[in-house]
């Protein structure tokens, strides 16, 4: 079988020193009486040698070198003469077209068992950010590089050659040429190097690098001798050789060797991964016979002769060549950008826009974007143009802002007319006993609600009789069940069903949701919220949630605001352990545990999904605190809901879950509330409600219970009680049904006695507070402050913000993690994942 060596020199290895030390070299000398087989050898060497002196780069970057010609013709020239390649292909000047053309050849063309080397002598450069290296061919353009040669593409090229030759060696002698290696470094194994040695490497495959240094400048022109350092001591090795078979990895360290101990330069070698390396070695045959070299091994040894080399500044000249035509050619630059700026300054002067101003300053700095290596004028003057657009901005958005101002308060001045000339036209009717909307007598309403508890019923009784004492008749449509997931649930049946009531108790977003899907126009309570001037008693966060039709027109009445994140506690249990309410949550810790301790049931709870819910939220403000509530609840910021805040919240909630009793499952709130009531149990985290209850059972804050937010940054989770009012009445007593129960909600009295037993605050801002209980002050008095420092926060478990898929996806996570012994880490991934899919 016909065996040939393919041989690439290339530019690809990073060995680090240590190994190439430890290794040293030994050059084996074959004995004459036992000489390698060289059918192993049998293949064709194949040379593609490059060498790149002119450069021709429209934009300067790549100036012209001097020897990389010479270093190509030297190599080509002892590969020939010294070695027996067999094919070279030297191309002088390539452009990146006759680069990629000649390997392509090269894959074409060569043999099994061939041996190939590549050789290149040029500019390479690195992209600093791709961490990619490249050859420069003649034709680059500046700093474009998809006018050079990737290493990926000769990594490509040398694999498909590699596939079919039996040896590859890739010499590259450019800057940068370094990187190459860095996509590939195993070290070559070191075996013992006898005949048998050989017959084996030989016969591996290999594919092996040498570049002339690491991702570091590569000197030209070394010492006057025409060569670059590297090709000078690469030369000097093959020259010097007297083996008949000398290996790359010897000719790679040696030449390393003599580089690096005489110039700056540290050459690289290594193996190319993942182009079919299978720890063979590329051999130079060197044209002598085995005898002749025998005879010399048989010389005494011969101290090593000096170096040849003598002392010369010729590279240092070459470098300052450069360095004098690239500073002249940014001294030219500067010239160009001085002149530049002196037209703009004038331009800048004329009586003309300012946007023209800012297009000449802009095209300057478009003009001379380019950083300057050796002076900051360019720099100062970009600076100064930078100036001249951001002036010119920001006068033009000062003047936008000031026409807006002025807009906004000639629109608010008209508004606060209106406003007054309305109220005094209310007054004036009110004080003649005229009806104020446009209500007739005798309406009738089914009302779907969810009010069934002691202190809710109580509320709604109040509701229930202003209407009738307006002469309405009230069909009652209760749906017992916290929370209103049942009532919601029969309500939905009725819309699709066609037969929505005359209103339901229905809050936040979904308000608009029902809207959205055409049952609630053509909002007939609208006219009543007109002539009672609702915007005027409402305020705009309140009054927006009641909205349809792109919040323009009244779809709904609010009758109260409850706050969410409540504790409600025993006092006589608290008294007699020695506690205080408390005002952190390690606070509230210390306490539940602490009660446990003594046999009383820290946290009374129902375990239903939408309490759960609740609780959740009260910890996710107080632990989170107001911004990450918003991001994480309101805006579903998916790294805070899957975070390390969270993971905290739900260690709260296991704490939590570790002081419930056993009968917790199931449990419904107003039955959690009696325990704190009793004494069974000290705590309950619950809505203010829960204060109806107390209430309702003549208990007093203070007295009987306390009443504390949950510890938080002043935050303040809200939840407002509303009726909407649908479409597709049959009837004009049931249209003006819906009239008179709008108008009864939104009655200054109503609010008053309704708030009263309800344990909420009134919707309605000129309500006065004085008869209200220490709890219901301290609401209103924090909802006035968090609504004014950023704490005010929509309860997510009650409706007031999210639509129902997001709502139910955090609510399951919630119940699934209180339920379960499931870790914090997983709730938190598990929140963020279901938020997702459910969006
Ligand atoms: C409602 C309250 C009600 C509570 C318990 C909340 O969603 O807003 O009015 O009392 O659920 O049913």
């Amino acid at each position: 079988m016909k065996k040939t060596l393919l041989i690439l020199l290339s530019l690809m290895l990073c060995w680090s020193t240590a190994f190439a030390a430890e290794r040293g070299i030994k050059r084996v000398q074959l004995s004459s009486s036992a000489p390698v087989e060289t059918p192993y050898l049998s293949g064709k060497y194949r040379a593609l040698v490059i060498g790149n002196n002119d450069y021709d780069d429209p934009e300067k970057l790549w100036p012209s070198l001097k020897t990389a010609v010479a270093d190509a013709e030297a190599i080509a020239e002892i590969l020939k003469t010294d070695y027996g390649f067999a094919e070279i292909t030297l191309l002088k000047n390539a452009t990146r077209r006759d680069i990629v053309k000649a390997f392509n050849k090269l894959a074409k063309t060569v043999q099994d068992s061939d041996s190939v080397l590549i050789y290149y002598a040029g500019h390479g450069s690195l992209n600093e950010d791709t961490k990619e290296g490249f050859w420069i061919p003649v034709d680059a353009e500046g700093r474009d590089d998809s006018t050079f040669v990737p290493n990926s593409t000769i990594k490509t090229k040398l694999s498909v050659i590699a596939d079919k030759a039996r040896h590859v060696l890739l010499v590259s002698d450019s800057c940068f040429s370094g990187a190459l290696l860095r996509e590939g470094n195993r070290g070559m194994s070191l075996d013992q190097k006898n005949e048998r040695y050989y017959q084996k490497v030989a016969k591996k495959k290999s594919v092996q690098i040498l570049a002339a240094g690491g991702l570091e400048f590569v000197d030209d022109n070394y010492k006057g001798t025409r060569h670059s350092p590297f090709t000078y001591y690469f030369l000097q090795s093959l020259k010097d050789n007297n083996d008949r078979y000398f290996e790359a990895t010897d000719l790679s360290q040696e030449t390393s060797r003599n580089v690096s101990v005489n110039t700056m330069q540290t050459p690289e070698s290594g193996v190319l991964q993942g182009a079919g390396h299978a720890g063979g070695e590329f051999f130079f045959l060197r044209n002598k016979t085995v005898e002749a070299l025998s005879k010399m091994e048989s010389k005494p040894a011969l101290p090593k002769k000096p170096s040849s080399g003598s002392f010369s500044l010729a590279d240092l000249d070459a470098h300052a060549d450069e360095e004098e035509s690239v500073r002249k050619a940014w001294q030219q630059k500067q010239g160009e950008m001085n002149a530049a700026v002196k037209q703009v300054r004038i331009y800048n002067q004329r009586n003309v826009s300012p946007s023209l101003k800012t297009e000449a300053w802009r095209r300057f700095i478009a003009g001379f974007s380019e950083d300057n290596p050796y002076s900051s004028e360019d720099e100062n003057l970009r600076k100064e143009a930078h100036n001249h657009i951001d002036n010119w901005k920001t006068q033009q958005e000062q003047l936008k802002a000031k026409k807006k101002r002025l807009a906004d308060a000639k629109r608010k001045a008209e508004e606060e007319r209106k406003k007054q000339r309305a109220s005094a036209a209310l007054r004036q009717k009110q004080e003649a006993g005229v009806t104020l909307s446009p209500v007739m007598a005798g309406g009738e309403a089914e009302v779907l609600h969810w009010w069934t508890s002691g202190g809710e019923a109580k509320a709604l009784q109040v509701l229930k009789d202003d209407f009738a004492k307006k002469g309405g008749t009230w069909k009652d449509m209760p749906v017992a069940g916290g929370g209103g997931n049942a009532a919601n649930a029969t309500l939905k049946a009725r819309i699709i069903a066609g037969d929505p009531p005359t209103a339901s108790q229905i809050k936040g977003p979904t308000i608009q949701e029902y809207d959205e899907v055409g049952v609630v126009a053509p909002y007939h309570i609208h006219e009543v919220a007109t002539a009672e001037n609702w915007d005027s008693l409402l305020s705009p966060q309140v009054a927006n949630h009641m909205k349809c039709d792109g919040f323009t027109k009244y779809c709904a009445a609010p009758v109260n605001i409850h706050r969410i994140d409540w504790f409600w506690a025993n006092k006589k249990v608290l008294d007699a352990h020695g506690l205080k309410m408390p005002t952190s949550w390690d606070e509230f810790n210390a306490a539940a545990s602490k009660l446990q301790a003594a046999g009383i049931i820290p946290f009374a709870h129902g375990g239903q999904p939408w309490q759960d819910a609740t609780v959740f939220e009260a910890v996710a403000l107080g632990i989170g605190g107001n911004e990450f509530y918003q991001k994480a609840i309101v805006e579903l910021d998916m790294d805070a809901l899957g975070g390390s805040t969270m993971v905290k919240i739900f260690d709260q909630m296991r704490k939590l879950q570790g002081f419930t009793d056993k009968g917790m499952p199931g449990r419904d709130w107003n039955v959690a509330t009696g325990m704190v009531m009793s004494g069974k149990a000290a705590f309950q985290i619950m809505g203010d409600w829960a204060k109806g209850e107390f209430s309702n059972a003549g208990l007093k804050p203070g007295i009987d219970f306390y009443c504390l937010p949950t510890p938080s940054n002043h935050g303040y989770l809200y939840n407002v009680d509303s009726f909407i009012f649908y479409g597709g009445m049959k009837g004009k007593s049931k249209i003006d049904g819906q009239k008179m129960l709008a108008s009864s909600i939104m009655g200054k009295n109503f609010q008053k006695i309704f708030n009263l037993y309800k344990g909420s605050i009134p919707a309605r801002l000129d309500v006065p507070m004085d008869e209200f209980d220490m709890c219901a002050k301290k609401s209103a008095a924090d909802l006035n402050y968090s609504s004014m420092t950023g704490g005010l926060q929509p309860s997510f478990a009650h409706g007031m913000t999210l639509r129902n898929a997001q709502k139910g996806a955090i609510q399951d996570v919630v119940t699934e993690h209180f339920n379960s012994s499931m870790s914090s880490n997983e709730a938190a991934r598990r929140l963020a994942q279901a938020v997702k899919a459910s969006l």
